[in-house]
């Protein structure tokens, strides 16, 4: 069951933009980040919601999207995000996070998952425009972007090549390929 869920659970970048999600789906997906693991359990973690178009259009322009694709400028209007939740790190309970965002953010996008949703996890954002356009106080640290929506797109898992190429891509059929390093890689002893 958990390894189907994180198998599914893969980084979306182009949805269903008309089908919406509502505020109580967000706050329900927040609920399980507030239940995860928490370094010495300060919980620093802090959340914006967006789920109107409104605000989403306010955030879209402050991310930056699949890098490797360099002619792929992200997502076309139709196919953008229906929802964010933006992570911030309240600097009043902690001065610095290490990776307590990382796992609430994988708690979201698990729980998404298992609704049928996708998302991805955006750590390129123009964060000053970010904060200004959101009015968000200097007190909070924009620490990671969730896009959420429904997926309108395939993304298959491969295993890295001989080239050891780890770059995604995107294949004619516009499906979207991620390279994964083996198992007998990754474990070194
Ligand atoms: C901390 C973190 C930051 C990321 N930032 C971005 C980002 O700024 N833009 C983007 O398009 N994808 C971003 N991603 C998604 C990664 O590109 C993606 O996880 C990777 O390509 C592997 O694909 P997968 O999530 O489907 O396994 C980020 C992922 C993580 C974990």
């Amino acid at each position: 069951m958990i390894r189907d869920l994180i198998t599914k659970s893969r980084s979306y970048r182009r949805f269903y933009q008309d089908v919406a999600i509502e505020l109580e789906t967000l706050k329900g997906l927040v609920d399980l980040a507030r239940l995860s693991p928490s370094a010495g359990n300060l919980q620093p973690l802090k959340y914006i919601l967006a789920c109107d178009p409104e605000k989403s259009a306010m955030i879209f322009p402050h991310l930056a999207w699949a890098g490797y694709l360099k002619d792929w400028p992200g997502p076309s209007e139709g196919e953008r995000p229906s929802a964010y939740i933006v992570i911030l790190g309240d600097r009043e309970v902690s001065r610095s996070i290490d990776c307590d965002h990382g796992i609430a953010a994988q708690s979201i996008l698990l729980g998404a998952t298992e609704m049928g949703l996708g998302g991805c996890m955006i750590s390129s954002i123009q964060r000053q425009g970010l904060q200004e356009a959101l009015d968000i106080p200097s007190r909070f640290e924009i620490l990671l972007v969730l896009a959420l929506g429904k997926p309108r797109e395939r993304v298959a898992i491969e295993t890295v090549g001989s080239t050891g190429d780890i770059k995604y891509w995107r294949s004619s059929d516009e499906v979207h390929h991620v390279p994964k390093r083996p198992l007998d890689e990754v474990i070194i002893g």
